[in-house]
């Protein structure tokens, strides 16, 4: 039997790669602090990666495969030198976000990363610690593999984003949603079931970008105005008074998720050619949407978010958008 070890294993996308090796008949062990469950038939080791002993109970074991989703650089290089002369296989999950250009269209992996974090700095910086764990992990040689998604949806999703936008139409009824400035914005975004599986079966290997194909925003808007079924107004207000009213870009309280800055043209274009050529499948974009509105109906389109504005929040703003002669088209 393969002999998997998930380094995390109770969060979102590290519960369904566990439940993705499961499926494929491993044995599977995650490790974690504890305060969630792992997927059923998967063993939990409580242990606390801050913690100088993390790995005791890991370390005695041969494994055939490691996957490691954490974004904390020393969490990462620490899991490799304790664990990486027993590991056949070696699985990080990384980000787009480690790449320094977010205004090339169609960048492929080899365009260049930020700088790594040095030593003990720039703990929240994501980006930086990304690369610094990529570099860690480069350590185990063909044995690695460094898979870098960008926006991964899908149901159970704790960001909030995407779903923001089912919720929205939802809430909304047959009353009017508010949108951001469309013209030569792009969605790109990988379901979190292709990317399970994917990271399951993927070969090591130079780093892979781990993404859908770009697409207009305002197509995959649409797509999801049509599957909630609204048929109320559509108000696309201008970016500087979103921005006048406090509006947020891409994610948080207060944001329009999705939503990017002109300087961020380049961000959700870039290229999956390596992805599929590895074997990584990308289901229709109309699945995931379905599978995240019957997810937002079933939490609650109008529940407390981590993305996204508020009915009063929205309606407010419609209001304050709409009005004088340079308002929303
Ligand atoms: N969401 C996106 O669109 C997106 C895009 C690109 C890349 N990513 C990457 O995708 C991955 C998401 O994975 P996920 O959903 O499983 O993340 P997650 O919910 O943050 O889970 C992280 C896992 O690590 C464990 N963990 C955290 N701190 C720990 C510590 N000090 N000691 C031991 N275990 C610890 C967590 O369990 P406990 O909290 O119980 O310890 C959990 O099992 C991340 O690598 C993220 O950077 C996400």
């Amino acid at each position: 039997m393969t002999d998997v070890l998930i380094l995390g294993g109770t969060g979102w996308l590290s519960g369904r790669i566990a439940h993705g090796w499961l499926e494929a008949g491993a044995d599977v062990t995650c490790l974690a602090r504890g305060g969630r469950a792992a997927p059923d038939g998967a063993a939990l080791i409580v242990a606390d990666r801050d913690a100088p002993d993390a790995y005791a109970e890991v370390a005695h074991r041969e494994w055939d495969h490691v996957v490691d989703v954490s974004s904390r650089a020393a969490h990462v290089a620490g899991a490799v030198a304790a664990l990486g002369d027993r590991a056949a296989q070696w699985t990080y999950v990384s980000s787009m976000s480690v790449y320094a250009d977010d205004m090339t269209a169609g960048a492929d992996e080899s365009a260049p990363r930020h700088a790594p974090a040095r030593d003990g700095q720039g703990e929240d910086d994501y980006a930086a610690q990304k690369v610094a764990a990529e570099d860690a992990v480069a350590a185990l040689g063909a044995r690695a593999l460094v898979a870098r998604p960008g926006l991964i949806v899908g149901d159970g999703d704790p960001s909030d984003r995407f779903g923001y936008w089912a919720a929205a139409f939802l809430r909304a009824a047959d009353g009017p949603v508010l949108l951001p400035p469309l013209d030569g914005k792009t969605a790109q975004v990988i379901d979190v079931d292709d990317l399970a599986a994917f990271l399951v079966t993927a070969s090591p290997g130079s780093p892979v970008n781990a993404i859908g194909d770009a697409r207009p925003l305002g197509e995959v808007l649409a797509a999801v105005r049509r599957a909630a079924g609204h048929e109320g107004a559509t108000v696309i207000a201008d970016a500087d008074r979103l921005v006048a009213q406090g509006v947020e870009y891409w994610m948080g309280p207060h944001s329009l998720p999705l939503w990017l800055p002109e300087e961020m043209t380049g961000f959700m274009t870039r290229s999956n050619a390596a992805y599929r050529a590895r074997g990584g499948a990308l289901r229709p974009l109309a699945d995931t949407i379905a599978r995240v509105i019957d997810d937002e109906r079933a939490r609650g389109v109008d529940r407390e978010r981590r993305a996204g504005l508020t009915r009063a929040e929205e309606l407010r703003i419609l209001a304050a958008v709409t009005e004088g002669p340079a308002g929303a088209r």
